[in-house]
């Protein structure tokens, strides 16, 4: 049977994560694996007259075909909420897809040929891997510091990438409490970082759909908001926010880019439902997405804070042992000490019912088996404590073989 698959099927694997997920499903598990987002942080009510009035009095709009570039409504709400934060997009430098998903599949459709380069965190999301490696590009990964990706070592593998004939692409970023380390780009590393895609003719794939579960008060805006010269494409998701259920994101850079996008997305899908962008339009122009925000963060945030106080509390003493505190999003890293294997901690974990992603996964070029990630979105406070104490057992455990 493998006979049939394209080189494009043969070259993708299954994600580790969704395999990982059937482990942990189990209703006395505690799972710090998944990173869904809190079905209850939706705003359920409102989403909900929106559609009864969309699907009642706009059926002949909202359940028929749209354009492929999206309905001008929605496009325009969120044109205008992204305005807030200094991305300013008119009509033809906005699309909508599918959630950023599909826009990582699209612009991996349109930019890559089998062996081009893609430079992406290491770590870094997974989906977008998949996404690259259906495509057959090289992903070259690029060390994480506190503040973002190391920047030297990005220009130093452009020009290798260079300098052995092999073209690249595109630099893959998630600028804002990443997936999976929480790590935001810092200001002038956003700026830097286009000053060497401009140097090296690159694009900038701009990934941020956790820019508005921010915790602190200050933001940082997007890479898109500095490029001056059609390089940058930020994808900007709704699923975290809104709804993951409905699959909306917005696309937004320079029309002719995105022109070619939707010339890919008309073989994949034709049109993003119309129901839910005329359902999200509604409930934009009713409703304040920025205030609503305040609401879901307060939730995030108590959740980040009851997991790093019981990780001070409950997590061994140990100089190897360090984590991130992420200022949004819904994940935090930990890095276990040299030699410590997090796969070992993953099994010796379920069994003693806690869950989370040995960080190895997030790895395009190898490495990172002393990494794990632990998401807080889904659990309440007294759970996220229940369980973060239980891994602080099993990690006092598998230490101290490594200390003897
Ligand atoms: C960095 C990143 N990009 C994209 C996605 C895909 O999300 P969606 O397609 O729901 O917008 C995720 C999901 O967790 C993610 O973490």
């Amino acid at each position: 049977m493998r006979s049939f698959l394209s080189e494009r099927a043969k070259n993708t694997e299954r994600s580790a994560i969704r395999e990982i997920l059937k482990y942990t499903q189990e209703p006395e598990v505690i799972s710090f694996a998944g990173g869904l987002p809190k079905p209850e942080t939706f705003p359920r009510e409102g989403l909900a007259e929106s559609a009864a009035s969309q699907i009642r009095d706009n059926y002949e709009k909202s359940l028929q075909y749209g354009t492929t570039e999206g309905i001008k409504e929605f496009r325009q709400e969120m044109s205008s909420w992204l305005s807030e934060f200094g991305l300013e997009l008119e009509l033809k430098n906005i699309i909508a897809t599918n959630s950023s998903q599909q826009a990582i599949d699209l612009v991996s459709k349109t930019f890559l040929d089998p062996g081009d380069r893609i430079f992406c965190g290491l770590p870094t999301y997974l989906g977008a891997v998949q996404a690259f490696s259906t495509f057959q590009a090289e992903k070259v990964g690029i060390p994480l510091e506190k503040d973002g990706m190391n920047l030297e070592i990005l220009e130093k593998k452009i020009k290798d990438s260079k300098s052995s004939g092999r073209r690249a692409k595109f630099i893959y970023v998630i600028p804002d409490f990443q997936n999976p380390t929480g790590v935001t780009l810092s200001k002038k590393k956003r700026k830097k970082i286009l000053d060497i895609a401009e140097e090296h003719d690159l694009l900038i794939i701009e990934d941020t759909p956790y820019f508005g579960v921010r915790f602190s008060k200050g933001f940082k805006k997007p890479i898109g908001t500095y490029d001056d010269n059609g390089r940058v494409i930020t994808i900007a998701s709704l699923s975290k926010i809104l709804s993951s259920g409905m699959r909306l994101a917005v696309v937004g850079g320079p029309s002719e880019l995105l022109a070619n996008l939707v010339t890919m997305k008309q073989s994949t899908d034709l049109c993003t439902s119309t129901t839910t962008q005329w359902i999200a339009a509604d409930w934009l122009k009713n409703n304040n997405l920025s205030d609503h925000l305040k609401e879901l963060r307060k939730y995030y945030r108590e959740n980040r804070d009851a997991m790093i106080e019981e990780m001070n509390r409950s997590f061994p003493k140990d100089e190897g042992i360090s984590w991130t505190e992420p200022n949004g999003g819904l994940f935090i890293w930990v890095t276990l000490p040299e030699g410590m294997d997090s796969e070992s901690v993953f099994e010796k974990g379920l069994e003693n019912n806690v869950a989370f992603v040995p960080g190895h996964h997030f790895y395009v070029n190898g490495g990172g088996q002393n990494t794990m990630r632990l998401s807080y979105s889904l659990l309440n406070p007294e759970k996220i404590r229940e369980g973060i104490n239980r891994l602080g057992k099993v990690l006092e455990k598998e230490l101290s073989p490594i200390s003897q």
